[in-house]
């Protein structure tokens, strides 16, 4: 009896020791687990930072290579979208919706702006130019080529359909910013595309101030209750200039094909168009999808020869939130695969010089 219980004993504790060693090694193999993750990130780290460089390279030799086969086009380079500072040696395609702000602040702090950047500058800014120098304030172009030539150049591109996105969400939807661009462009889209929506009804009845003259309509009066909803939906539009995705894509379609896209907005026309990416070589283009991480290696590069005390621009915050692509497929899946067909015309050099898969984002019906 006395032995079967000193058995027992010894089992338990034979069990408990057991269990304690299977937890503790556990938690030693998931220790060491995770020392081998952060060894490998270093290494990797370590290692894309010595191919930094020849990255860059890369994505000029690749985009001069692309341009080969496109026409040649004579451009002006004499222009606003390119911001520059004597002082630096730099000299930036600005494009908005593509880090735009960010980096025409890192140009002027290059440049020895030594102004606090607060919230009221922010502001002021936002209705009025930065004070950068511009290309376009020069005497000639041959001035604003030597410049291109001379200096350091940089573009930062962005997946053009993002792009588009971001500057529709910006700009028209109600999450906009501010009012301008829907009480001006979204406004006018909703107008122009009014015969789609209103049955009938006359745009002059649907706007008219006079309270009940829709009521009274004999074309109001006659249609069914959907109908009817839809109208007084639209007449909504009209007034807030809140035209969705849909609206604005066919505006831009209707407007690439009538007219050049030079006369479009900064903020939809395309990125080639602006930063002329076959005229200027330029020394670094980044990605916007990896914008903060690629733009302080670019900056500590131009740094490089600066006095070490002296002090250093670099770029903080966090990756802009657009990366994620779930927003864009979201927008997208509104479209008709015709619609889509047409912004990739629009948008085909950006995609074929910059390297963006235009089938990235495709819409989900077809027709
Ligand atoms: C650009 O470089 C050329 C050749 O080195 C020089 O003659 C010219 O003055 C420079 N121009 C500017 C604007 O820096
Ligand atoms: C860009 O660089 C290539 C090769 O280095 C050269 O052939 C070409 O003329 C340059 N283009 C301009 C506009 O400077
Ligand atoms: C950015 O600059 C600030 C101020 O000079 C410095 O404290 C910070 O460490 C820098 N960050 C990076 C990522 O270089
Ligand atoms: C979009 O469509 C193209 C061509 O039909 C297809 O190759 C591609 O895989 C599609 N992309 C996605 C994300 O579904």
């Amino acid at each position: 009896m006395v032995q079967q219980r000193k058995c027992k004993v010894a089992f338990l504790v034979l069990c408990i020791f057991v269990l304690m060693f299977t937890i503790l090694m556990q938690d030693h193999l998931k220790k060491s687990f995770n020392k081998f993750d952060v060894l490998l990130a270093t290494q990797l780290t370590s290692s894309t930072a010595v191919d930094y460089r020849k990255i860059y390279q890369d994505r000029s030799d690749s985009i001069t290579e692309r341009c080969l086969k496109q026409k040649h086009k004579s451009v002006i380079l004499k222009s606003d979208r390119f911001k520059y500072s004597d002082k630096a040696k730099v000299v930036l395609c600005e494009t908005p919706k593509v880090a735009s702000t960010t980096w025409q602040i890192a140009l002027l702090k290059l440049g020895g702006f030594n102004q606090e950047i607060n919230d009221a500058l922010m502001k002021k800014w936002a209705y009025q130019p930065m004070p950068n120098q511009l290309l376009s304030h020069l005497k000639t172009e041959h001035e604003a080529s030597e410049i291109v030539r001379n200096y350091t150049s940089i573009m930062i591109t962005r997946d053009p359909f993002e792009r588009l996105v971001s500057a529709y969400r910006n700009k028209l939807s109600k999450v906009a910013d501010y009012p301008y661009y829907r009480d001006t462009v979204g406004k006018q889209i909703a107008r122009s595309q009014a015969a789609e929506y209103l049955h009938g009804v006359s745009l002059a009845v649907v706007q008219s101030p006079t309270p009940g003259s829709l009521d009274k309509s004999p074309q109001f009066q006659n249609l069914n209750e959907e109908q009817k909803r839809g109208v007084i939906e639209y007449a909504k539009i009209l007034k807030n200039g809140e035209v969705s995705f849909k609206q604005f894509v066919r505006f831009i379609n209707n407007y690439a094909k009538r007219m050049n896209v030079k006369d479009m907005d900064i903020h939809w026309r395309p990125q080639t168009d602006m930063c002329l990416p076959c005229n200027v070589n330029y020394t670094y283009v980044i990605r916007f999808e990896n914008m903060v991480a690629e733009s302080n290696q670019v900056l500590s590069w131009i740094q490089n020869d600066r006095p070490i005390d002296s002090p250093r621009v670099n770029i903080t915050g966090g990756q802009p939130p657009s990366v994620k692509n779930s927003r864009t497929k979201r927008y997208f899946e509104q479209l008709d695969e015709t619609e889509v067909e047409i912004l990739r015309k629009v948008y085909a050099d950006d995609f074929a010089i910059l390297g963006y898969d235009p089938y990235k984002y495709n819409a989900t019906k077809t027709v």
